[in-house]
C-alpha cells in the first residue's frame, strides 16, 4: 500500500492547524496510518523561517530570499519526513504546502517563478484550500491574543486572500488536485467538508 500527500492551506485563521490535527486523528479512527507535518517544518531550515520571521529587530528578508528558503525547506521536508512516511503507507497530512509559496511569495507577475522554484517538490494528492474571508481570519488570530492594526492587517490578509485565489486557479489550470472548503462554518462542519473531499483519494 503506498501512503499520501494532503496538503491543507488557507489564510492565517482559517484553521489548518485545527484541521491538520483532526484530519489526522479521523484518518487514524479509519484504520489509516497517518501523521501531521508543517510548514515551514521543524528541519534547520524551517526552524530558521520561523525565527527570522518572528525577530522583529532583525532586518527584513527580501521577498525573493523568503521565497527560496520556503522551497529550501520544502525539499529538506520532502526528503526527510514527508517522502518517507508515505513510503511506508502513511497519509501525510501537511499544514501548509507548495500552495502556500504560490500565495505569500508571489504577486500577479511571478507566480510562474515560484512555481518554478517549487519543482522538486512533488505534487500533493490533494490540497484543500480552507477559505475564509479575510476578516474572519483576522477576527480569529485577534481572538488568539495581540492587539493589530485592524486597517492595517486586514488590508494585508486581503491582499493574501486575493493571492490564494488566484494561486487556486493557477493550479487548477495545471491540472492539480485541489479542492475548497468553506471554512466560515464551524469546526465539526468544516471538518465534515475536509473528510469528504479527502476520503474518495485514500
Ligand atoms: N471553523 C472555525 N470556527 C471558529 N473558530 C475556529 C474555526 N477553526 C479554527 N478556529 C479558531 O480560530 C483560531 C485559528 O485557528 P488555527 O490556529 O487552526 O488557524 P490556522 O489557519 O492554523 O492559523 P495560522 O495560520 O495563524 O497558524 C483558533 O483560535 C481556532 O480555535
Ligand atoms: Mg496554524
Amino acid at each position: 500500500m503506498s501512503g499520501k500527500l494532503i496538503a491543507l492551506e488557507g489564510l492565517d485563521g482559517a484553521g489548518t492547524t485545527t484541521q491538520t490535527a483532526r484530519l489526522v486523528a479521523r484518518l487514524i479512527r479509519a484504520g489509516h496510518a497517518a501523521a501531521a507535518t508543517r510548514e515551514p517544518s521543524d528541519g534547520t531550515i524551517g526552524r530558521f523561517i520561523r525565527q527570522a520571521l518572528a525577530d522583529r529587530s532583525a532586518r527584513a528578508l527580501p521577498h525573493g530570499a523568503l521565497a527560496l528558503l520556503f522551497a529550501a525547506d520544502r525539499v529538506d521536508h520532502v526528503a526527510n519526513e514527508v517522502a518517507p512516511e508515505v513510503g511506508a503507507g502513511s497519509v501525510v497530512v501537511s499544514d501548509r504546502y507548495v500552495m502556500s509559496s504560490l500565495a505569500y511569495q508571489s504577486t500577479d507577475h511571478d507566480m510562474k517563478w515560484v512555481a518554478e522554484i517549487n519543482r522538486l517538490a512533488p505534487r500533493a494528492d490533494l490540497t484543500v484550500f480552507v477559505r475564509v474571508s479575510a476578516k474572519t481570519a483576522l477576527a480569529r488570530v485577534s481572538a488568539r491574543g495581540g492587539q493589530p492594526d485592524r486597517f492595517e492587517k486586514l488590508d494585508i490578509q486581503e491582499h493574501v486572500a486575493r493571492q490564494y485565489e488566484q494561486a487556486l486557479s493557477w493550479m487548477l489550470e495545471d491540472a492539480q488536485a485541489c479542492v475548497s472548503v468553506d471554512g466560515e462554518r464551524p469546526p465539526d462542519d468544516v471538518e465534515a467538508a475536509i473528510w469528504a473531499a479527502v476520503s474518495p483519494v485514500l
